[in-house]
């Protein structure tokens, strides 16, 4: 399939989010969906933004929001995400009480249903898990932060995944989210991803547009 070019909107201007979309999402080649870091201070030591936000922002494009809630309780807050119109809500198998229900319940709201693993988080124990899930999103830096260095290690549980997806074992999109640059994203596309999310190395471009442009062309086939 075509690799889809996500970027999170982490680090651009937060007071002009609408401009700072449309930079990347207008640009010939540009953004396939648009990525939102939900953080609650608790979950992960920082704290970003929320429910009302996202609503505001899936007014002000047409392109997809792809959503990662670095949440605790996402049972309780992540089907408002999907009610709400994101297209991908992705929630933490490590704070999902019930992923297998989360699942279905973002589901039936509309959205595909996401499950992220940090990088210390083995895969294996989720992959009965994952037959409900329409993503699995790899953490390749520690959540919580943009701007730091991409760990390779990861990249056997991308290979993993997506051996169980080309035989037919799983049928999920495999994403990765942290690190990702002209220098790392040929890597992370080797192991098998389909979805690279880029924060810095997007909007810490002089011009976004191309910085996505750019990362595309290292992962066309
Ligand atoms: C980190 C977030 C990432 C972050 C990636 O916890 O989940 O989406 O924005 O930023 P970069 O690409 O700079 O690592
Ligand atoms: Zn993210």
């Amino acid at each position: 399939m075509r690799p889809l070019i996500a970027p999170s909107i982490l680090n651009a201007d937060f007071a002009r989010l609408a401009d700072e979309m449309a930079a990347v999402t207008d640009a010939a080649d540009g953004a396939d969906w648009l990525h939102v870091d939900v953080m609650d201070a608790h979950f992960v030591p920082n704290l970003t933004l929320g429910l009302p936000v996202v609503e505001s922002l899936l007014k002000a494009t047409s392109v997809p929001l792809d959503c990662h809630l670095m949440i605790e309780e996402p049972d309780r807050w992540a089907p408002g995400y999907a009610e709400a119109g994101a297209h991908n809500v992705t929630v933490h198998a490590e704070a999902a009480a019930d992923p297998v229900a989360l699942a279905k319940d973002l589901r039936a709201a509309g959205a595909r249903a996401g499950l992220s693993i940090k990088p210390d988080t083995p895969l294996e124990p989720w992959v009965e898990v994952l037959r409900h899930y329409d993503t699995l999103l790899v953490m390749s830096v520690e959540p919580g932060f943009g701007g730091q260095s991409f760990m390779p290690e990861v990249l056997d549980k991308v290979r993993t995944a997506r051996r169980l997806v080309d035989t037919g074992h799983l049928t999920l999109l495999v994403e990765i989210d942290g690190g990702i640059n002209a220098d790392t994203v040929e890597q992370a596309a080797e192991a098998g991803v389909d979805c690279f999310v880029a924060g810095s190395a997007v909007y810490g471009a002089d011009d976004p547009g191309r910085a996505v442009a750019a990362l595309r062309d290292r992962v066309r086939a």
